[in-house]
């Protein structure tokens, strides 16, 4: 699987602050809001574009526009605080919308929402999560792509572990991960170490 790192001292100092355990909520949202805007402009990096001739005030020259925006799905609730700037970057992109809970003892994605086009053959995908970590979240989202078609997914994930992205690899599933770290390792609960906590309960509180 095609595991893309944004290594830049930006990212780096943004991925810090939303680590820091003594960082409140707002400052979090900021943060990844922030970080957010460095992985779209790494994801897009190869998005294809059309070319067409424009006038500046002073001359004519080449001007380019994205020829196929991704489909935006940030994954509820953590990935909400990522779907704002992304769409701010890629404004003509549409945006689909999955709800899933990981179940605190077993682990497994608890589906309660999905707002997805019934058909996505040919379009590239985003899917928005801060958290890949046992990667059973983003496997059952992007299963509910690939079922309606998609063949082109990008995981956009402020942090990664390496389990998570053993089991996507696993799967075999049309999915290449853009990231602003592979951290150590999961512990015994499921989180992702160092880590950050929980991405949701960090940008909205606990519930
Ligand atoms: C977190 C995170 C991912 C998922 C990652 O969400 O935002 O969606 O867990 O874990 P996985 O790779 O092991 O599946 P959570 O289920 O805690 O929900 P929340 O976004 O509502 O906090």
């Amino acid at each position: 699987m095609d595991v893309r790192t944004v290594d830049h001292p930006l990212a780096k100092a943004r991925l810090t602050v939303m680590r820091d355990a003594r960082t409140d909520n707002a400052t979090f949202r900021a943060a990844l809001h922030e970080l957010t805007v460095m992985l779209i402009y790494e994801a897009m990096r190869e998005a294809p574009v059309r070319t067409e001739r424009i006038h500046t005030p002073v001359a004519r020259t080449e001007g380019y526009w994205l020829a196929n925006p991704p489909l935006l799905v940030p994954v509820l609730r953590a990935g909400l605080g990522m779907a704002d700037q992304a769409h701010k970057l890629i404004p003509d992109a549409q945006m689909g919308f999955v709800g899933l809970a990981r179940n605190e003892e077993t682990l497994q994605p608890t589906p309660y929402m999905e707002s997805l086009p019934s058909s996505l053959a040919g379009r590239p995908v985003f899917v928005l999560d801060p958290m890949l970590a046992t990667g059973g979240s983003m496997e059952y989202t992007i299963r509910l792509l690939t079922d309606r078609g998609a063949t082109d997914v990008t995981a956009v994930c402020a942090l990664a572990a390496p389990e998570g992205i053993e089991h996507l690899a696993a799967s075999g599933l049309p999915v290449r991960l853009v990231t602003a770290s592979v951290d150590e390792r999961l512990n015994d609960s499921g989180f992702i170490v160092p880590g950050l906590g929980d991405a949701g309960d960090r940008q909205y509180g606990a519930v």
